[in-house]
């Protein structure tokens, strides 16, 4: 290996050898990763009903990292080609300016118990406020640990629908995400609620939409850290601020947009035992909360003529719980990023969102994304068609070349390049 090149070019050995020595891996996991065992098949029945296998998905790391002063190495799990290139080109560029800079409000979820019809809304939303030091506690005995931990039940109250009434409980679910916690401390109200209302409630569930949980990731960018050879950093500042805007206007463009920061997002929650799909739910319906769909992320020009990026945005995650139990990867992955809260771990997710996003816009307002998109697809096809080692860089290389690149290409140049050997 000589000293100093580049991660991506290093054999996956080299890669890990690389982690060893900086103290990022165990040897025991290093060893894991190399004998690529994932998931214990003993645990996926103790996951899943009906398990038959474990289907498998490339595990990366993005690179240059720069998040509240701290270098980083993001663990990534995404089978789309180019997506943790374009995270570690958006993360070098906003390092040259000064890195991301992370924050979180207080972590509070939440959840409701729904009635239909009541007789008298009115009524059991005074009887409600009445007991509420009452119910609060028993919300906290459903789940005592969390009072241990400093978490716990902080709020409840009505909130009247057309038909409908609901009593919202707040929990502070430190570490965790808190799905299990707040749905078991709702079934319990479920039944004094079920007294005061005179009826059996609707549903208890927790909401995926935890608008007082938010994670904010930002950014400023030297226009000259994203100049491409043919336009100056200005320009492409200023075309990625009007790519924001654009998106803030039409909803089509804003879920292509949002699409592309959760190429960012998505591969860190999986990789660290995350539920993406919570995470998912709750970054598109806090993107809609003014009733207009729109971009999640901000980029504006700042009066000094600098690029600011912004993510705000709910990230339902834990750093305890999930898959990291059973899981060895998301295990790794947590000590990738240094153990980090969950505050911090949803800031971080939130950081390579922005990255992601501010690579796919710098592309589009200038390249267009094909040419960065198809290097790496150059190489599944011609693995696809059963190129191996080298080969792959080479037919790759020759793919590109290529007027159509398909299938049919890629095996007759493999063919080709078989037959001269
Ligand atoms: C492709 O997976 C993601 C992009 O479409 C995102 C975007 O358009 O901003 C490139």
């Amino acid at each position: 290996m000589t000293p100093n090149q580049a991660f991506y070019r290093l054999s996956r050995e080299e890669r890990l050898e690389q982690l060893l020595d900086r103290h990022l891996l165990t040897k025991e996991q290093a060893d894991c990763l190399l004998a690529g065992k994932t998931l214990p098949l003993s645990a996926v029945d103790t996951m899943i009903e009906n398990a038959i296998g474990i289907f498998g998905l490339p595990f990366g790391l993005a690179q240059h990292f720069t998040i509240n002063d701290h270098s980083l190495w993001i663990p990534m799990v995404v089978e789309e080609p180019s997506v943790i290139a374009a995270a570690s080109n958006g993360a070098k560029r906003v390092a040259r300016s000064g890195g991301f800079h992370i924050s979180h409000t207080e972590r509070i979820m939440l959840g409701h118990i729904t009635f239909n019809q009541l007789s008298d809304p009115e009524t059991f939303s005074e009887q409600v406020s009445q007991h509420k030091a009452d119910l609060l506690q028993l919300a906290a005995s459903a789940h005592p640990s969390i009072v241990s931990r400093g978490g716990g039940p902080i709020d409840l109250f009505v909130k009247p629908f057309p038909n409908f009434t609901s009593v919202y409980l707040t929990v502070d679910t430190k570490e965790a995400m808190g799905a299990n916690m707040i749905n078991t401390m709702l079934e319990a109200l479920k039944e004094p609620l079920a007294e005061l209302a005179h009826q059996q409630p609707l549903m208890a569930i927790l909401s995926n939409l935890p608008t007082e949980s938010i994670a904010t990731a930002q950014c400023t960018l030297l226009p000259e850290t994203i100049k491409t050879s043919k336009m100056s950093g200005t320009l492409v500042a200023e075309r990625i601020a009007l790519a924001t805007d654009y998106a803030n206007v039409d909803p089509y463009r804003a879920a292509t947009h949002n699409k592309g920061v959760m190429n960012g997002t998505d591969p860190v929650v999986i990789a660290t035992g995350n539920d993406w799909r919570a995470v998912e739910a709750a970054v598109h319906s806090y993107a809609s909360r003014d009733g207009h769909y729109q971009s999640i992320t901000q980029w504006e020009m700042t009066p000094e003529g600098n690029l600011k990026g912004q993510l705000t945005a709910p990230l339902p995650i834990g750093s305890v719980g999930g898959t990291s139990r059973v899981n060895p990867l998301a295990k790794l992955s947590l000590d990738l990023l240094q153990q980090p809260s969950a505050k911090d771990l949803a800031g971080i997710m939130a950081a390579v969102g922005l990255a992601q996003n501010l690579s796919a816009l710098r592309a589009l307002v200038t390249t267009g994304i094909q040419a960065g998109h198809m290097a790496l697809q150059y190489k599944s096809l011609a693995h696809s068609v059963g190129a191996v080692g080298q080969e792959i860089d080479i037919i790759s290389r020759q793919l590109k070349k290529e007027k159509i690149a398909n299938q049919v290409v890629a095996k007759a140049l493999l063919l080709r390049l078989r037959e001269k050997n």
